[in-house]
């Protein structure tokens, strides 16, 4: 038995791999760093859909019907926004994907990428009062996102900054929220359900609620000096330091180093802090643990990145989402075409009958 399923192989992929000892990771065979550099949001989706969609290798086609879908789903917001009343970020997205019903697996998947940023940016619309603002098909699907939420384009350097997390963070591997999507595809649930199911494995701090408390983290330790006692004291107490820790990488995330160079291109008040408790947390860690090597995460640069992108922290979750929707909807078609119904086994260890 393997209470975490570490080291369990649950299913063949050409999705991404991610080498935990070496620090690697390939996203249908191009290395991170490279996708990051070359693909925006739609390119990548493409790359991770192809052999299993229609438009899968056909970046400008599928372009084209995400921006058409983004005007599609709109439709439903003024039946959806008066249901999220009192619901937070992550809360409200997946209410309204599960508005979205399971028809046909290829219309269902362009649908589900599309609907995450027009769901998440009506929502931050409607908290302020104020009526979603239409999507605009033509669009880049990053670009499109900042403008829907906020009514006005954004800076093409965040935009170019957003697409850079939502390509870095698109794939990886059978992690929880990717495994919790397939599980639900393996019983042939639908798209749109196998969808919901990632978003609330997803919505965890164990997994991708973790860079919200890293901004959190920050502000409380406030300067550079006061990071080690903070940080000791947060161990001392028993806790977990958020963006740092992984299942697999035993070395730096390789993201985490993507992230840190994107957001160096933008003006961010926190990054000289950031990489001053970043080296004080390792210290304190590894101190702490010189058994178990704990490395920064993806979640670290994350808070950084979506901080300096001016998204609020309630949104770094969905805006995860946003990203990855692109690989669980591939690896819910990847499972559909290639995989069998998932039922691991248990061990009873109850009583018996006398
Ligand atoms: N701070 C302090 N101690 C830690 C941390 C951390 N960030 N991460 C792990 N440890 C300790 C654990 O307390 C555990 O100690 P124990 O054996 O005494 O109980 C030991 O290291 C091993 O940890 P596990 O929980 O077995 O490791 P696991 O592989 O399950 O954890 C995880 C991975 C959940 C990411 C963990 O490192 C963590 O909680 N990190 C903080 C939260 C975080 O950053 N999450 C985002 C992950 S990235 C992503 O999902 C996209």
């Amino acid at each position: 038995m393997s209470a975490g399923l570490d080291g369990i192989v649950a299913a063949e992929t050409v999705l991404s791999h991610v080498d935990g000892q070496a620090g690697h990771l390939v996203l249908r065979g191009l290395p991170v760093e490279r996708a990051a550099e070359s693909l925006d949001f739609e390119g990548i989706t493409a790359l991770l859909w192809q052999g299993f969609h229609p438009l899968g290798g056909r970046p400008e086609e599928l372009r084209a019907a995400i921006g058409r879908a983004r005007v599609q789903v709109a439709v439903r917001l003024p039946a959806l926004l008066p249901a999220i009343a009192g619901l937070n970020a992550v809360e409200a997205l997946r209410l309204m994907l599960a508005a979205l019903p399971d028809g046909n697996p290829a219309d269902d998947a362009v649908m589900a990428v599309a609907a995450v940023p027009v769901f998440i940016a009506a929502r931050v619309r409607h908290g302020q009062g104020l009526d979603p603002v239409a999507p605009d098909a033509a669009a880049g699907h990053a670009a499109d996102f900042l403008r829907m939420m906020t009514g006005v384009p954004a800076a093409p350097m965040l935009s170019r900054a957003l697409d850079t997390y939502l390509v870095t963070i698109s794939d990886h591997g059978l992690n929880a929220s990717t495994f919790a999507a397939r599980i639900v595809a393996s019983t042939r649930a639908g798209m749109a359900s196998s969808v919901v199911a990632g978003l609330c494995a997803l919505k965890g701090p164990l997994h991708g609620g973790a860079p919200g408390p890293v901004l959190d983290m920050l502000d409380a330790i406030g300067t550079q000096d006061a990071a080690p006692a903070w940080l000791a004291a947060e161990l001392a107490a028993g806790r977990r330091l958020m963006g740092f820790g992984h299942r697999i990488y035993r070395v730096r995330d390789p993201r985490a180093e993507v992230l840190k160079r994107a957001v160096a291109h933008l003006s961010s008040p926190r990054i000289d802090l950031a990489e001053q408790v970043e080296k004080a947390a390792l210290t304190a860690l590894a101190r702490h643990r010189p058994d178990r090597p704990l490395e920064t995460n993806v979640e670290f640069y994350t808070a950084l990145l979506l901080d300096a992108v001016e998204l609020d922290r309630d949104l770094f979750t969905p805006v995860f989402a946003m990203g990855r929707v692109a690989g669980w909807t591939a690896h819910v078609m990847e499972q559909e075409a290639t995989g069998r119904l998932m039922r691991p086994a248990s061990r009873y260890v109850g009583p018996m009958a006398a």
